[in-house]
């Protein structure tokens, strides 16, 4: 896997995925939900935002280190839970995550991953650049399936838990369905070897969404009761409601990402750049705040900082760097993204990422 010499963006990353990715598969990895709406507002709102530069200012000590449930990290960057890297590499999720060893990024390994947690962890063990690995969750139908896959990761040396809360059920997935995506023989959920689906109960009278596909869906209760089964901080991933922060940190959240799982979920949802300042006004500090969709610049992660985000995801980006690049791929995008970001402070006069407030967002004067 060569990564061609004009990649010199996330996008270029994204038009040779394109290119060379079988429909299907690019169907799903690039795919959202329903008419796309909401993950073509993602990018059109980090678009419409303009920035304010400073000049002059003294950048003789700048950097971008960030500090993120009390740990220090490189950049304020964290890969977000995908599922099945595998189907862009053979090396699936330890291609990505020596890649992200390699650049000092925090990972998130999905439940879905298409290698097991343990074979990840094993990949990169203890970097000398302290990176951190996250496991991601949809809590089980059966308690007993969510406690082994916490003990799991516990004992692998995951850092914190990703409990995604905006998928209950998938959303509808038309470009999928369009393209008649299925999983390859050779690429499967592994982690999950062995435990109950939440498949529909075909025989379970009622409403095939409600009785069916919600007859385990989770609730506060359960957030509340995961949080009490580890030592380690569980985020909450997938609110866009100022409404959902008390209540998450009622049930113990650690941490907030506000996200719109790249608009794969309900479409016509706010772009997440939009909804994250009255999330991060809400929460006022009480807990950390991420936020995903849409980021493909440095200049995307400047503004989600400057609206309230502690630190960014960022997804499917990375996924078109492996296919496109391999480890290299993903290496060298992450290395763009942290490059771009610096860059965006420079020209912003930003030192520190603590100093990058909402005046960095040029308001136009009304008239
Ligand atoms: C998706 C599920 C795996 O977005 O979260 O495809």
């Amino acid at each position: 896997m060569i990564v061609p010499p004009d990649t010199v963006s996330l996008s270029d990353y994204e038009q040779h995925f394109t290119d060379r990715v079988d429909p299907a598969i690019r169907a799903y990895i690039a795919g959202a939900g329903a008419d796309g709406i909401t993950q073509r507002a993602n990018r059109e709102a980090f678009d419409r935002l303009r920035l304010m530069p400073r000049a002059l200012r003294d950048l003789s000590r700048a950097s971008a280190r960030a500090t993120l449930l009390g740990e220090a990290m490189a950049y304020p960057i964290v890969v977000a839970p995908m599922a099945y890297h595998r189907l862009v590499h053979p090396d699936g999720e330890r291609a990505t995550a020596t890649a992200a060893a390699l650049t000092g990024t925090w990972m998130t390994v999905s439940t879905q991953a298409s290698v097991t947690l343990e074979e990840v962890a094993a990949t990169a063990p203890n970097n000398p650049l302290g990176n951190q690995l996250w496991f991601q969750l949809y809590l089980r139908p059966r308690p007993e399936d969510t406690l082994a896959l916490v003990r799991r990761a516990e004992d692998a040396g995951y850092r914190a838990l990703v409990l995604t809360v905006d998928a209950p059920v998938n959303g509808l997935r038309n470009m999928e369905q369009r393209a008649g995506f299925r999983l390859p023989a050779d690429v499967s959920p592994v982690n999950l070897v062995g435990m109950a689906l939440d498949e529909v109960v075909a025989s379970r009278p009622g409403s095939l969404v409600f009785q069916g596909m919600l007859h385990n869906a989770p609730t506060w209760e359960s957030v509340a009761w995961l949080c009490a089964q580890t030592r380690m901080p569980v985020l909450l991933k997938g609110l866009l409601n100022p409404e959902d922060v008390d209540p998450a940190i009622a049930a113990g959240a650690a941490g907030l990402i506000v996200s719109n799982h790249g608009g794969r979920t309900l479409d016509t949802l706010p772009a997440t750049i939009e909804a994250l300042p009255f999330v991060a006004a809400k929460a006022a500090r009480r807990l950390p705040i991420l936020m995903d969709g849409g980021i493909r610049r440095g200049t995307d992660i400047l503004k989600a900082l400057a609206l309230g985000a502690d630190a960014v995801m960022v997804g499917v980006s990375v996924l078109y760097a492996l296919a496109v690049g391999g480890v290299a791929g993903v290496a060298h995008a992450l290395t763009i993204l942290q490059t771009e970001l610096e860059v965006a402070m420079a020209l912003t006069g930003r030192a520190r990422l603590a100093d990058i407030d909402r005046s960095v967002i040029f308001d136009p004067p009304r008239s």
